[in-house]
């Protein structure tokens, strides 16, 4: 079983250490083979916005750096930990410079046999608003998310009291649980509503763009994904009201897409 971590602290600092009991208690059950990519340390340039990743294709893109290393580990990964300390009520910019130099996964997304377990650490607040953030992107880009951890760190102004510490304990403990469940479990679980409206939502425009989106119309082709009868990116049980407001809400877009592109014709 293999596990990466995304670290998107800049130093080993309050989240690498909660990251470590997360591997500490799932080591104690089972061995996992548990690898760090320490965001500071791996060398991603400034998306520069030029759109040739979301039109072409993520191979025309000027850049030359880690980021499709950085693809290719969590696709070989079992599972990935997002890890990052909480900075200005977001996430850290090494990772949002990471979400970002992987943008083109939002259309076409890829990572269905992975789960992902998300981690925060803040001194006071934002936690939440970051964990919601990162389920977004994981979740768009295919992932199960088994678990989503915040927990309360040291601030600069002394130690934390005791029942700070337990509570950071029982919920990294929970995570992990849950976390090594999933991985154990190896199958994917039915999807949520949220994940079969992203199915929907992205089938839209990759399906009434056409020729004006070539990649990712191509991509959703070859995955077989613009078939009618499919219901979701991969074959398992969907709920039918779920499937049902999926159509409707793409209906709708579709919809919506035709009209503007009469309207600029
Ligand atoms: C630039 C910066 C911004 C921060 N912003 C917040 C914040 O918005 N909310 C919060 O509760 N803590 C904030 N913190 C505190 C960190 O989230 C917290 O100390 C975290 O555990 C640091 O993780 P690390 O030790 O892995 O770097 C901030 C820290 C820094 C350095």
């Amino acid at each position: 079983m293999k596990v990466l971590v995304i670290m998107g602290s800049p130093r080993k600092g309050n989240t690498y250490h909660a990251t470590e009991r997360i591997r500490e208690i799932i080591q104690e059950t089972v061995p996992v083979e548990w690898e760090y990519v320490m965001l500071k340390d791996a060398h991603l340039e400034d998306c520069r916005g030029c759109y040739q990743c979301f039109e072409r294709g993520e191979e025309y893109c000027s850049l030359k750096d880690d980021s499709s290393l950085l693809e290719q580990k969590m696709k070989e990964a079992d599972g990935v930990v997002f890890a990052t300390p909480v900075y200005g009520f977001q996430v850290s910019y090494l990772m949002k410079l990471f979400i970002d130099r992987h943008g083109y996964v939002f259309h076409r997304p890829r990572f269905f046999r992975q789960k992902a377990l998300l981690l925060t650490t803040a001194g006071a607040v934002g936690s939440d608003d970051v964990l919601k953030y990162l389920n977004l992107v994981a979740r768009i880009w295919g992932f199960e998310v088994a678990a989503r951890v915040g927990i309360r760190t040291h601030a600069t102004f002394g130690p934390l009291p005791p029942y700070v510490i337990q509570e950071n304990e029982k919920k990294l403990q929970k995570a992990a649980d849950a976390f090594l469940a999933a991985l154990q479990t190896g199958t994917r679980s039915r999807p949520g509503l949220f994940d079969v409206l992203a199915f929907h939502i992205g089938r839209a425009p990759s399906g009434e763009l056409g020729d004006l989106a070539p990649a990712d119309h191509q991509y959703w082709t070859d995955q077989g994904w613009l078939e009618k009868k499919r219901r979701y990116y991969v074959d398992v049980p969907v709920n039918p009201l779920y499937h049902a407001i999926g159509v409707l809400v793409e209906w709708f877009m579709r919809r919506r897409i035709r009209r503007d592109l009469k309207a600029v014709s």
